[in-house]
């Protein structure tokens, strides 16, 4: 038999006999010709099976064949400008077709479908080329973290998924019985990472994340995966530096590697190729002023009651949208009030009603992808937050003891790898992001 390729590779094959061995994408045919698009999990070719060329069987065969039947092909790699597919520009002349399953009627068509009916066949959705697409783009985005991280000096230590308190508010935690006591889902690995920076200096901690949301958004998932850096010797400012190299990279990346795929997805690279350091920095007073403005200016009522906000409160997504629309880079917002934000920021140096956070912000109205701070350095001030709190302070021993043994200001930041695809991809709900998404109505597939 012919060498089998996979079709991202066709370029280099032009002119010669391959086989391919994929499932059928879309058919169509007129007389003596059947055009086959044909998927192989890297690519989308066109194969050409002309009656003329192949055995009677094998054009009977591939006129019967059904949607996501599966088959090895053999022919020739035609270059040809016009031919679709994913990389476009290449077809498969067949002489041999090997049918493996005909496949039964399938349910997803190429005609519209509702999202409920999509997400009930999420198992066969991620078959169709949008999703597969953005999974490609995920998996892009997920191997730029890493690499970007390793090649940092940032050691790689994994954090318990089961834990015995709150790390983000008590509002969002899943429990879990572990032996009779009360254990939940990690909200964050954040405060492990911080033990852990006493041994290596630069860690993170990358892994499914749970939160209990119970509203529904376009921006929420109950199940999602973060990667949290944290960093020794590092204040505010310098967090903000690492943070837009970080993201900087993770774009460019997805930009030399994915090309076919973001073209597939339509997505405006120029909006992408903009993402290099450094990025614009404002602090949370002035971005109320910003939104004060807007609402000064706007004509539509609607707009105009979303966005009021009083200082003490946390920016809604409205408020995001309206905020990132000013920019054409992803935005830092640092300096929020102390009330609105979890209990370890370090407070703004003179004004304790503020901390030393800061949240990303990504373009065209994608909003916070990252959220990161200082943290409490001393041991005393940590331990009245706790109370402050009203967090357990017996689960909280170890994370104040970290302050009592050489303790340094630090600092470090989580990002949320579905906001971060759905920006870079252009997709407008989180959902489609994962590949099996677990939302507040959803847990099937
Ligand atoms: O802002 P968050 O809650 O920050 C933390 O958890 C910190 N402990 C991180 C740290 O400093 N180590 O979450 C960080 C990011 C958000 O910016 C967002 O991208 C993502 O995690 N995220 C969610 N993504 C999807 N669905 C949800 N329900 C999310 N909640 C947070
Ligand atoms: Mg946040």
């Amino acid at each position: 038999m012919a060498d089998v390729i996979r079709i991202e590779e066709v370029s280099a094959h032009v002119g010669e006999t391959v086989a391919i061995k994929g499932w059928l994408y879309l058919k169509t045919g007129k007389g003596k010709l059947q055009f086959l698009r044909v998927r192989d999990g890297t690519g989308i070719i066109q194969a050409v099976v002309f009656k003329k060329d192949v055995p009677a069987e094998v054009f009977e065969a591939a006129r019967r064949l059904s949607q996501e039947s599966s088959l090895v092909m053999t022919g020739t790699i035609r270059a040809d400008p016009r031919a679709p597919g994913i990389p476009g520009g290449y077809e498969l002349g067949v002489d041999d077709l090997q049918i493996v399953q005909v496949a039964d009627e399938y349910p997803i068509t190429p005609k519209e479908h509702g999202v409920e009916f999509l997400q009930d066949h999420r198992h066969l959705w991620i078959r169709s080329s949008r999703q597969w697409a953005i999974l490609r783009v995920r998996a892009t985005v997920i191997m730029a973290i890493r690499d970007w991280l390793d090649s940092n000096g940032y050691v790689n230590v994994d954090t318990p998924i089961l834990t015995p308190a709150a790390g983000e508010g008590t509002t969002t935690l899943f429990e879990v019985d572990y032996f009779g006591q009360p254990t939940y889902l990690a909200q964050t690995g954040q405060l492990y990472n911080e033990a852990d920076i006493y041994s290596f200096g630069k860690v993170y901690c990358f892994g499914p994340t749970f939160r209990a949301e119970k509203s529904k958004t376009r921006r929420h998932l109950t199940e999602f995966w973060m990667v949290e850096p944290e960093v020794a010797f590092c204040d505010l400012d310098d967090l903000m530096g690492i943070e837009e190299e970080f993201v900087s990279h993770i774009v460019r990346r997805t930009l030399e590697e994915r090309g076919p795929e973001l073209g597939l997805l339509e997505r405006d690279t120029s909006a992408l190729e903009r993402v290099e350091p450094p990025f614009p920095r404002i602090s949370y007073d002035e971005a109320l002023e910003k939104l004060a403005a807007i609402r000064a200016e706007t004509q539509d009522p609607v707009l105009k009651e979303a966005l009021a906000l009083e200082w003490g409160s946390d920016f809604g997504s409205p408020h995001e949208t309206a905020l990132t629309k000013l920019y054409d880079k992803p935005v830092f917002v640092y300096g929020y009030p102390t009330a609105c934000k979890a209990f370890y920021m370090e407070p703004w140096p003179g004004r304790p009603e503020v901390s030393k956070s800061v949240d990303l912000l990504a373009p065209e109205g994608f909003g916070e992808i990252i959220g990161g701070s200082e943290r409490i350095s001393d041991p005393a001030l940590l331990e009245q937050r706790i109370r402050e709190h009203d967090l357990p302070p017996e689960a909280f021993t170890w994370y104040v003891d970290l302050r009592k043994f050489g303790s340094v200001p630090h600092s470090g930041f989580g990002l949320g790898v579905e906001r971060t695809v759905a920006w870079i991809t252009g997709t407008r709900h989180i959902r489609e992001t994962s590949p099996y998404p677990r939302m507040l109505n959803r847990i099937y597939p």
